[in-house]
């Protein structure tokens, strides 16, 4: 039966080990992969803008020996110019799996539904699982200087503690469901009004309980910072949120990561933001270019993770 990667919630621990295993020797021998995926095509159905996604979707399918075609909001105009539901049975008989990248999430859930092939979502107004398994990722090969180089990936990320801060956005929500997922601890910090969705939280609790991961949502930016070793932010308005900026800018101001905020995290703190990212707003440049920052090894890992999703959904 065919897989889709559409939530962190769906994936079972095995399998985020299971995918980081893999990106650990995609990164590290490249070649040895670059027919991996010969012959198999992947439509990459973007509604909104991308610059990480969409080159790191294509050139890693590109790197594997695959074919990738982008079809921007025009060509497809999902729901306006045909069905979500024809588009996907449609695609689903010339390609072997689909990335998607939407407003509402559930296009996702329905052009899985409907496609023969995996679907990936590739950012949705709700959740940006490939994002977050990337910083998990990325948090894991940093952690490996604590000694600790022989553990799998995904085990070093036990007792560590995240701090998101900022809006409760889709970032936000699938990096809930990853901590909660890998027993990593995350606190949350967001102005009144803009803590994750209320449902995720839940559920992420649930899921914490056998893993032992602790979440704590707090609009406290300071208490949630304390102690933390890595520091977490985005942008204060989504894609399609634009008409919001100026009301955020007023809302979300003393959530910004800035130097004196950092003084309070632990000491090496890394810094991390799924980009891009809007500087001296969210981020101040200082901390943004200082050396805690991690942002651009985010920004390579989602090739490298992407590449072993893509070869676990795509090559059976
Ligand atoms: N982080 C991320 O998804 O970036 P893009 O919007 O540029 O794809
Ligand atoms: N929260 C941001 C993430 C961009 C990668 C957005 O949805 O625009």
């Amino acid at each position: 039966m065919k897989k889709d990667l559409i939530s962190i919630k769906d994936l079972t621990i095995k399998e985020i080990e299971e995918l980081f295993d893999l990106a650990v020797k995609l990164k590290r021998n490249k070649s040895k992969f670059n027919k991996a995926l010969a012959g198999k095509s992947l439509a990459l159905i973007f509604q909104k803008p991308s610059n990480r996604t969409r080159v790191s979707f294509e050139v890693g399918m590109y790197q594997l020996g695959g074919n990738s075609i982008y079809l921007s909001p025009s060509e497809i105009n999902l729901g306006v110019r045909e069905t979500i539901k024809d588009a996907a049975k449609t695609i689903s008989r010339y390609v072997d799996g689909i990335v998607l990248r939407t407003f509402q999430h559930k296009n996702c859930l329905d052009m899985a539904l409907a496609a023969g092939v995996p679907v990936i979502n590739g950012l949705s107004d709700f959740s940006h699982p490939c994002q977050a398994l990337a910083d998990l990722f990325t948090i894991g090969e940093k952690f490996s200087r604590l000694g600790q180089a022989s553990q799998k990936v995904g085990s070093r990320l036990k007792g560590l503690t995240l701090a998101y801060v900022g809006d409760g956005n889709n970032v936000c929500n699938s990096l809930l469901f990853a901590a909660a997922k890998t027993g990593m601890n995350i606190a949350v910090a967001t102005p009144a009004g803009y803590a994750p969705d209320a449902q995720v939280v839940k559920e992420s609790k649930e899921i914490a309980k056998e893993t032992l991961s602790q979440i704590r949502i707090t609009e406290d930016p300071l208490s949630a910072v304390n102690g933390a070793q890595v520091v977490y932010t985005d942008v204060w308005a989504s894609m399609g949120q634009e008409e919001e900026i100026s009301k955020r800018k007023i809302i979300f101001k003393d959530f910004q990561i800035n130097a004196r905020l950092l003084t309070n995290a632990a000491t090496g703190v890394l810094v991390m933001h799924c980009l891009p990212a809007h500087r001296g707003e969210e981020i101040t440049d200082e901390v943004m270019d200082s050396n805690n920052s991690v942002v651009f090894d985010q920004a390579e890992n989602r090739m490298h993770v992407q590449k072993a999703i893509l070869i676990k959904l795509l090559k059976g």
